[in-house]
């Protein structure tokens, strides 16, 4: 029988899943252990009934599995596993493991939050402010992604901190940030070492800064338990351009450059002082920026990701590209994704239509609930990014308020940027509450 474009797509996807960490793939060794073969064989049975898999793949790993009375890999049949992996049986079953996520990494020490959404939404209603949630929350943690020169950090510590160690409860904060600390590109993005002692040093806050890391790619810190599964906040500011301005899913990767190309310059990969860097040429300057700068992730993959490890995020003066690029894919209804067509202060308002007036009449710091204005988006699409979680996220609500900073909210220094850039139309500032997962 010819082999099916979805049984290739699996089979690289559960190689990629087998090959994503050393450590990993030796702990699944124990999986074939008789003591508890048969309890994993029930938990694969139980995670395929859940997984968005091609329905002639599904069938296969459900004929393959049976009713999940296998006691050893030797009961499973041989020649299906390898059709399904392209392995022998015992590489086949510990790859397959891997794929539906069933060998943990070192447990973390730090707690998941864990509420329903439609709680989470309901107090959220009440606040004027979602960090504001940290004050009620059982569980107090938050991961701020592409933190930068950790200056929201500061001050939400500066606001959050005082009140909640005068309750004893201690404040986690995670900060994540692609930049390399050692690199001598990203200028002003760098944070102060005063600044990481400082909030390092103190009492009552456990905050870790992991720079040099992909948001994209924390496996790593997850298996050494680094990493919270779930925070109380997920939170992105700035969120960097052009990487969330272009959703790879709705343009090609040839218009994507072009449209780079024509509003940006020319620009190209060099080694600078020894690192690689890309030169964008802007008019008669050649500026320099971290190598992976033009590398372009899309909404969908930073949605994802924050719905998966935030029972609220936030995301923070989002600029105008960004931003309608994010609203296109939180929306259910296909045409604000026509494909192939970057946004533009032309298309924008046909493309959004009422939804285009409404948001842009909003006034500073005026906020509204997206969902009365279209129907949100049911699931986002499975991002290859975010792939090792199988299931589907949607959100529950979104409200979306516009301006920079907004009083008593702790915001970034480039957030604090917006309210002298006179020409740059004010920013957005989103705040999405995920639905419950599947499990
Ligand atoms: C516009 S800056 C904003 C910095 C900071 N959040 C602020 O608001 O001042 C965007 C930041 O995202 C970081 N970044 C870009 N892509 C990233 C990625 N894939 N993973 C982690 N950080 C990333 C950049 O290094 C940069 O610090």
């Amino acid at each position: 029988m010819p082999e099916s474009d979805d049984l290739a797509v699996f089979r690289r996807a559960v190689n990629l899943a087998a090959g994503e960490s050393e450590q990993k793939w030796e702990d699944s060794r124990r999986l074939l252990e008789a003591a508890v073969f048969p309890s994993i064989v029930e938990q694969l049975v139980q995670r395929l009934q859940a997984a968005p898999l091609a329905l002639q793949v599904k069938a296969a790993l459900a004929d393959m599995l049976g009713q999940g009375q296998a006691r050893r890999v030797q009961d499973l049949n041989g020649a299906a596993l390898k059709m399904l992996t392209g392995c022998p049986p015992s590489k086949a079953f510990r790859s397959l493991c891997l794929y539906f996520g069933l060998v943990q990494g070192r447990a973390s020490k730090w707690p998941a939050a864990n509420l329903r959404s439609e709680e989470v939404v309901r107090v959220l209603q009440g606040l004027a402010n979602p960090f504001d949630l940290l004050l009620t929350a059982p569980v107090t943690t938050v991961l701020d992604l592409g933190a930068g020169d950790l200056s929201f950090a500061g001050e939400l510590v500066d606001r959050y901190l005082p009140t909640l160690f005068a309750h004893q409860q201690e404040l986690v904060l995670h900060a994540v940030d692609r930049l390399d600390p050692r690199s001598k590109l990203g200028g002003p993005l760098h944070p102060g070492r005063d600044r990481i002692a400082q909030l390092q040093s103190r009492p009552g806050l456990a905050f870790r800064f992991y720079g040099n890391r992909d948001m994209f790619d924390l496996h790593e810190l997850d298996e050494a338990g680094h990493l919270a599964a779930r925070y109380t906040l997920a939170t992105c500011w700035a969120p960097a351009t052009p990487t969330f301005a272009y959703e790879p899913t709705r343009l090609s990767d040839a218009v994507i450059q072009e449209d780079l190309r024509r509003s940006k310059g020319e620009f190209r990969q060099v080694r600078y002082e020894g690192e690689s860097a890309l030169e964008v040429q802007h008019g008669e300057r050649a500026l320099i920026f971290p190598s992976w700068k033009f590398d372009i992730r899309g909404p969908v993959a930073l949605l994802n990701l924050m719905a998966r490890r935030g029972l609220v995020g936030v995301l923070g003066a989002v600029d105008s590209q960004v931003f309608w690029e994010i609203l296109a894919h939180l929306l259910e209804d296909a045409r604000y994704r026509p494909q192939n067509q970057p946004f533009n202060p032309e298309n924008l308002p046909i493309v959004f239509g009422d939804i285009y007036q409404r948001l842009t009449q909003l006034k500073l710091g005026e906020t509204i609930s997206l969902a009365q204005l279209g129907v949100l988006r049911f699931c986002l699409p499975a991002n290859e990014l975010t792939r090792t979680d199988q299931s589907a996220v949607g959100f529950r609500e979104v409200w979306i308020r516009r301006g920079a900073v907004f009083p008593g909210v702790p915001a970034s220094s480039t957030a604090r940027q917006f309210l002298h850039m006179r020409e740059e139309s004010p920013p957005w500032c989103l705040t999405l509450v995920p639905e419950d997962r599947q499990p």
